[in-house]
């Protein structure tokens, strides 16, 4: 399977596929990373794995609309099968996300449909709940909002802070990401989209 990835931040989820790849865990290519942020640290974790990246400043394009089309087009010209967001902090323009629908994961801080955008842990701290967790979901138009394939529970602690629960969540996300990608990779997960991908099976 190839894949492409798309971060904005630090890009441990990044790092987490690239360590399950080079173990043998994970039968992947890397076609490309690419970024919103010239400075995410995602795109220096694939550079020094050898994995082509690309950064676009969203100012530089007067609309959403082409901002992501110039970004997704590179990522359709890689090559790729399966599109990872992996800490990507933009809203992808819809027509962009149709064009994914079914080769599209994200993982998302929070058990899903719970806490859909940002601030998932102080969200979760705020309403007393006993568990928090992190969720994989095919991406669909609705944000945050797509079909949960996969989750990981953790306890809340009494005393627990944002950063405690951000900590101990990372821990869950570097498992759970490399095992959906890995499920999509060999077959065993797939969302059929009806008759658009007939014929274009994920693996
Ligand atoms: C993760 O918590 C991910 O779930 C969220 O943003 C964070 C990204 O961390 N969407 P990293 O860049 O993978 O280290």
């Amino acid at each position: 399977l190839r894949i492409a990835a798309l971060a904005s931040g630090r890009g441990s989820n990044l790092a987490a596929l690239i360590a399950a790849r080079e173990d043998g865990r994970l039968p992947v290519e890397f076609t490309l990373v690419g970024s919103d942020k010239a400075q995410a640290g995602a795109l220096g974790i694939a550079a020094a794995a050898g994995i082509p990246t690309i950064a676009l400043n969203p100012k530089d394009y007067p609309t959403r609309a082409d901002f992501d089309a110039a970004l997704f087009g590179h990522v359709a010209r890689s090559g790729a099968d399966l599109l990872v967001l992996a800490g990507y902090m933009r809203i992808v323009d819809a027509s962009i996300v149709a064009a994914w629908e079914g080769r599209a994961i994200n993982v998302h801080p929070s058990l899903l449909p719970k806490y859909r955008g940002l601030h998932t842990h102080r969200r979760c701290l705020e309403a007393g709940d006993v568990e928090h967790g992190a969720s994989v979901h095919f991406v669909t138009a609705e944000l945050d909002g797509g079909p949960v394939v996969a989750q990981a529970r953790i306890p809340v602690h009494p005393g627990d802070t944002e950063a405690d629960l951000a900590e101990r969540l990372l821990v869950e996300e570097h498992l759970l990401l490399p095992a959906v990608v890995g499920a999509i990779a060999s077959g065993r997960l797939r969302w059929d989209r009806g008759p658009v991908f007939d014929g274009m099976p994920l693996t």
